[in-house]
Formats: C-alpha cells, sequence, structure tokens
C-alpha cells in the first residue's frame, strides 16, 4: 500500500519505517527541510535504538522516501497518516494548530479516495474537526474517510513496541476505511480493537493518564513506605502479582517525564474541563508528580545540610535510558532547584549529552559517571540507565568527597551500598 506519514517525529519516523519493513512503500513528509535532507543521507534526527538500521534497510529497498513536500506524498497515497506534535499551551490545552495545518495541506492534494489518519495524540472530537477542515479547503470533490490510529510505543522500545503491540486501535467510520486499515496492519500480530474515532482518541489519553495515574499511586505509597520503614519495592511486588492489578508501572522514584504523560494528562484533564467535567484523580496525580521532583531535591540538600558551594554530581538526564530526550525530563527541574540554592552541578549522560547543552545553562558536562563523581559532595541518579547499575563503586567512592549517593531510580541494593561504605538515600525504602 501507498502511505503518506506528515510529521517525521518520533512517531512518525518510527511508523514509517515499521510500514516499509512491513512491505508497503512509504513517504515521509516533514516541512523542516533540514531533518529531510539530513534523513535522506540516512541521519536520525533522534536516537532510537535500531532505527537507523531499519530506515537504512528500507530506503535501499525503496520502500521508504522522504520528502519536504506534502502533496508529493499526498497525491500518491491511499492513507495518510497524521503524526505532527500536539504541543501543550500553557494552559495545559493541547495545541491543534500543527493538525489543523497539515490537514488543510492534505486538502488542497486530494486527488482520489484516502484516508486520512490521526496517530498524534489528540482530544476527543479531534477527528470531526479535521474531517470539517479537509471539507472545507478540498478544491475538488473527492471523496476520503477520517481515522484514529493511535500509536502506543515507547521510546526506546519504539519499533519492538510497533511491530508487537498489545492491541492496535482502529477508530473508524466506514467499513471502507476499516477495511483498509486492517489491511495495512496485517503484518502484525495483535488484538484489534476497532471502535468509533472519538471512543479511539479517548484510548489513548486515558490509557496514557490511567499509567500516569499509577505510577503517582506508587510514589505515594512510597512515601508511606519512608515513613514508616516498609519497603517500597516489597510492597509493588506484592500489589503487582495481582493480575488485576499487574506488575508494570509500579516503579517508584522521582515521577514520570518525557513528552507523552505531562502533556496527555494536562491535555485530558483540559477537555474534560471543557466538557464540563472536573477530572480530580487526574489533578491529584499531576500534584503528587510535581511534588516527587521537590521531595528528591529535598533529600539531597537534607543529606548535604549546606547546599551552597556543594558539587552534586547528576547521573541521567534524558527522562528515561535509551533514548536522548531531554523534553519534560526531570532532571532539569531537579537541577534547577539545587542550582537555585547554590549548588555547583557536574552532569553526564550516555546519549542525551547533545541534546541537553541546549537545555541546562551553567553545568559543568562529563565525559562518564566517573568525571561526574570527582570532587562531588553528592551524586544523584536521575535516569536508571544500565551503565550506573554496572559501573564500578568503588572507584566512584574514592574519587568523591563524600560518598553520599541518592538515588531517584532505585537502582541499588541498599544493604550492598552501606557495607561499601557510602550513605545512601533512595525513595520509599
Ligand atoms: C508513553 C507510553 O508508555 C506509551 O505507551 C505511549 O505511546 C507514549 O507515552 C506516547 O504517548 O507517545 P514514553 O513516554 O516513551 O511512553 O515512556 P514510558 O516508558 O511510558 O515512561 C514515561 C515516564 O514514566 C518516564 O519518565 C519513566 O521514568 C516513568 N515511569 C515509568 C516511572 O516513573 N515508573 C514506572 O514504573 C514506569
Amino acid at each position: 500500500m501507498n502511505i503518506c506519514i506528515v510529521g517525521a517525529g518520533y512517531v512518525g519516523l518510527v511508523t514509517g519505517a515499521c510500514f516499509a519493513d512491513l512491505g508497503h512503500k512509504v513517504i515521509c513528509v516533514d516541512n523542516d527541510r533540514k531533518k529531510i535532507e539530513a534523513l535522506k543521507k540516512l541521519k536520525m534526527p533522534f536516537y532510537e535504538k535500531g532505527l537507523h538500521d531499519m530506515v537504512k534497510r528500507n530506503v535501499k529497498a525503496k520502500r521508504l522516501s522522504f520528502s519536504s513536500r506534502i502533496e508529493e506524498g499526498v497525491k500518491k497515497s491511499i492513507v495518510i497518516f497524521i503524526c505532527v506534535g500536539t504541543p501543550p499551551r500553557p494552559s495545559g490545552e493541547a495545541d491543534l494548530s500543527s493538525i489543523e495545518h497539515v490537514a488543510t495541506e492534505v486538502a488542497r492534494n486530494l486527488s482520489s479516495y484516502c484516508i486520512v489518519v490521526e496517530k498524534s495524540t489528540v482530544p476527543v472530537k479531534t477527528g470531526k474537526w479535521v474531517e470539517h477542515t479537509i471539507k472545507l479547503n478540498a478544491r475538488k470533490k473527492v471523496k476520503f474517510d477520517v481515522a484514529s490510529n493511535p500509536e502506543f510505543l515507547r521510546e526506546g522500545t519504539a519499533i519492538d513496541d510497533f511491530l508487537h503491540p498489545d492491541r492496535i486501535v482502529i477508530g473508524v467510520e466506514s467499513k471502507k476505511a476499516e477495511k483498509i486499515l486492517l489491511d495495512l496492519y496485517k503484518g502484525i500480530d495483535a488484538e484489534v480493537v476497532v471502535t468509533d474515532i472519538k471512543s479511539a482518541e479517548l484510548i489513548k489519553h486515558a490509557s496514557n493518564s490511567f499509567l500516569a495515574t499509577k505510577i503517582s499511586f506508587i510514589n505515594s505509597v512510597a512515601n508511606i513506605c519512608e515513613r514508616t520503614g516498609a519497603n517500597i519495592a516489597e510492597v509493588a511486588h506484592g500489589m503487582g502479582l495481582d493480575t488485576r492489578i499487574g506488575k508494570s508501572f509500579l516503579r517508584s522514584g522521582i515521577g514520570y517525564g518525557g513528552f507523552c504523560f505531562p502533556k496527555d494528562l494536562d491535555a485530558f484533564i483540559h477537555i474534560s474541563g471543557k466538557l464540563g467535567y472536573d477530572f480530580g484523580i487526574l489533578k491529584a496525580a499531576r500534584k503528587v508528580n510535581e511534588e516527587q521532583k521537590a521531595l528528591f531535591v529535598r533529600k539531597i540538600e537534607e543529606a548535604l545540610w549546606i547546599v551552597k558551594a556543594k558539587t552534586v554530581g547528576i547521573l541521567g538526564l534524558a527522562f528515561k535510558p535509551n533514548t536522548d530526550d531531554m523534553r519534560f525530563a526531570p532532571s532539569i527541574d531537579i537541577i534547577d532547584s539545587l542550582k537555585e540554592n547554590g549548588a555547583k552541578i557536574k552532569v553526564y549522560d550516555p546519549q542525551a549529552m547533545e541534546k541537553a547543552r541546549g537545555v541546562l545553562k551553567g553545568v559543568t558536562f562529563c565525559k562518564d559517571p566517573y568525571e561526574a563523581a570527582m570532587n562531588s559532595d553528592a551524586l544523584a541518579i536521575v535516569t536508571e540507565w544500565h551503565e550506573f547499575e554496572v559501573m564500578d563503586l568503588d572507584r566512584i567512592k574514592k574519587l568523591m568527597k563524600k560518598p553520599l549517593v541518592v538515588d531517584g531510580r532505585n537502582i541499588f541494593d541498599p544493604q550492598r551500598m552501606k557495607e561499601m561504605g557510602f550513605e545512601y538515600i533512595s525513595i520509599g525504602r
């Protein structure tokens, strides 16, 4: 099938590469010419495991191409995926201007039947607006369908998530669109949920919000563990064995970050409010998440006593391991708070250094965890990269001014750290 992907960001590029790998002919379009030129030279705009090889393979096989001209993609394709960003406005509302722009451009270039599919995360009822915008701007009277096919991939495991999803959600309002989209996903073995467009839109917002709430819930329980001497790892394990609860997303830490959960929660709260419903649970989940970062900073500060002029080494900057994504990374707020209180900051991340240089100012960038530990009064673990789990702790201890480790991701065994002579502070245990 000929497919056009509009927006070569995380979702668009991974989706395009995976569909090409399934044997479809894909054109990825983006109005960022530099990005497209780089992609033509097989340079990825971000780090994602396995993506470079997959793109290379499919470009070589002539199943995947790139263009900065939307008309090129729209005219040739039967399915057009909208994968542009829906960033938050200051009010928390999703900014849908890029969606409107793409819908208008698609409409102007429509020449034969196609399905316009929302893949970006959008508030419920966006599909109706996309349909309306296309009708308003179409130059010819061409039949089209709108559909919603939300993506559930996680950064770091995006390709695997795309090819082996828990479910595929297809929101459609015509049998024709349903058949074409089912055919498109034929190579993937997963349960397919076919629904109306509004339900599909809601499945995405509700899923992300539920997962974020699960994280805030376990972080709240971790705070009770700290006050009672219970151990959050054991509590989470005991809870997670109940299949109704499930083991995943019960890791307590410094709270969720990234470009999905914080903005999707905000957008879901906002659209619920607009529909006349005050989504209190989500407001509470958001509050817990903000407090969790502040609590982590307080732990560092209490362990240091006087923060001013002390050096804190930060291990991990990306919002989670196996990505270089710094958007809404908890590290940013944590570093800002420590700096405000006069701490000197040294940072290291295995992948996110380049992106971090654009975001973090007034910090020292280090070449490895050992340089970050050197002469530091405290070492704060902010992202649970495997590289930190296996680092030489004896060497770290010798390099530090004071062997203090504040672990926001619970990557070490407290007993072992104590035996090694560290003052070790973690979350909920
Ligand atoms: C999330 C969802 O998991 C995907 O299903 C969804 O497609 C994506 O958003 C999206 O909407 O595009 P992602 O943001 O890439 O994916 O990352 P996650 O692995 O879900 O982690 C999100 C945040 O939660 C991270 O900051 C992570 O550290 C935190 N987290 C996750 C915890 O603090 N505890 C956990 O147990 C799990």
